[in-house]
């Protein structure tokens, strides 16, 4: 089991001379690491020139097919030309005024509200990460408690109070494992971990701190470490669980929100959160967020009538607010979401051929058009059983998928995109591709 940071960067230094390899070298001096999120430091390919529907061309001018799709933001394909024509038209009206409240504002609110059914009000912001470190705080201050849960493997963004505890190491994992150094241990103490589609788990942390548990955090399904799915009545039980104990329940739905349905995952199962955070897949790309919910949750914030501050800069920015009307109401209106699903139902089957085929012993899961390939024996539930995963393997897959074109993130347990982009003649050429690789992982065992 790999750590967050462990993905096999060797860094631009010493690689064949390329204008890839010249760009991260020049980067380097420049930029810690030579990029702008530490998980983006993975070798070659070192960035790319060009990005146009389902596919990516590097700095030496190599086409690859896209299925990372920027941890999921791409959902209708790269540079979509409805969602590039709402941003710049309402960029050249409207920029930032920093005063009142703009149209694209109020409609991309509305849309939400309509959309998603837990959602009454909404913030936009400009990151998940802001949207869950708000409600962090409207959890504190509405039950006036300072614990909050996540479980083991979930990402909930970067700042102090969600920053542990996904990808760790067996001998880490459940204990404290922060994924930042500089966080004060009195700020990583008031998370606790649970374990995903294990309610005892929950349970006993509730016992363990009577009346200190503010929140429970959960990605509906846990991307950040493939695609964990919800047992039958787990998520109904967490949510049962939150109601009787009078702590709000935070649906992360950055990553599930707009990509498996227009509502998200809350409209899938019928469970209703008390709060939802979203983002990614939202804006096909452009830097917006939101958090929404509860009128009574929401009215928390000094904007309303109550004391969590609201503040930014650029939140709510006219253009990326058009451009997530544009993305959300395409969602809505149109067969994306379906049609990717069918995608992703077709390359899981033909992993799980191939898998069969070569006697790998495989996981394919997903949901959607979201898929990945576990390289384990026997059930997948919670991250317990992720621990049994062959990082290397897992690794080495995506490794050679990018190699042979089509770009996959090379860490353990990343999942894989597609978008509205895509074709049947995509994923049979992926196919292929996973096809000489695994068989060339087979052999090497
Ligand atoms: C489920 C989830 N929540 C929150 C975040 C943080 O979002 P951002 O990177 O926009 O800050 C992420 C990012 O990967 C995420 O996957």
């Amino acid at each position: 089991m790999t750590n967050t940071m462990d993905n096999g960067a060797t860094g631009a230094t010493g690689a064949a001379a390329s204008a890839g390899a010249a760009l991260a070298a020049r980067a380097e001096r420049v930029i810690p690491g030579g990029v702008n999120s530490s998980t983006r430091r993975l070798g070659a390919p070192y960035g790319f020139a060009r990005s146009a529907g389902a596919y990516l061309w590097d700095l030496e001018g190599r086409r690859y097919t896209d299925f990372h799709a920027a941890f999921g933001a791409i959902v209708l394909g790269h540079n979509d030309e409805g969602v590039d024509r709402a941003v710049a038209e309402e960029a050249r009206i409207l920029d930032l005024t920093g005063i009142g409240v703009s149209e694209r504002e109020v409609e991309l609110a509305e849309l939400v509200v309509e959309v998603m059914p837990a959602v009454e009000k909404m913030v936009a912001c400009t990151s998940g990460s802001e949207a869950t470190f708000h409600a962090t705080r409207i959890s504190r201050a509405v039950t006036g408690r300072d614990i909050i849960v996540k479980v083991q493997g979930g990402y909930h963004g970067w700042h102090d109070a969600v920053a542990r505890n996904c990808i760790s190491a067996p001998e880490r994992a459940y204990g404290m494992d922060p994924m930042s150094t500089g966080v004060l241990a009195e700020n990583l103490e008031k998370t606790v971990i649970a374990e995903y589609n294990d309610l005892g788990s929950l349970e006993k942390l509730y016992a363990e701190h009577p009346g200190r548990i503010a929140a429970v955090f959960l990605e509906p399904i846990p991307h950040n470490v493939g695609a964990l799915l919800p047992d039958p009545g787990y998520l109904e039980g967490v949510r049962e669980l939150t109601r009787r104990e009078g702590s709000v329940l935070l649906f992360d739905e950055v990553i599930t929100g707009f990509r498996h349905d227009v509502g998200g995952w809350q409209a899938i199962s019928g469970v209703t959160p008390d709060l939802t955070s979203f983002g990614k897949a939202m804006a096909n790309g452009y830097p917006v967020a939101g958090l929404g919910g509860r009128a009574d949750l929401m009215d928390q914030f000094n904007s309303a009538a109550g004391g969590v501050l609201l503040a930014g800069t650029f939140t709510g920015h006219p253009a990326m607010c058009a451009g997530a009307i544009e993305t959300i109401t395409r969602l809505r209106d149109t067969d994306v979401i379906p049609r990717a699903a069918r995608l992703g139902d077709r390359m899981r089957a033909g992993l799980r051929a191939i898998s069969d085929e070569l006697g790998l012993q495989t996981v394919v899961t997903g949901y959607g058009s979201v898929f990945c390939m576990y390289f384990l024996d026997g059930e997948v539930h919670g991250y317990r059983d992720l621990m049994r995963n062959d990082d290397a393997m897992y690794r080495d897959f995506h490794r050679g998928m990018i190699d042979r074109g089509f770009v996959m993130l090379p860490m353990s347990l990343k999942r894989n995109h597609i978008s509205g982009a895509h074709t049947e003649a995509d994923i049979d050429a992926a196919l292929e591709a996973a096809r000489e690789t695994l068989t060339e992982l087979a052999a090497r065992r």
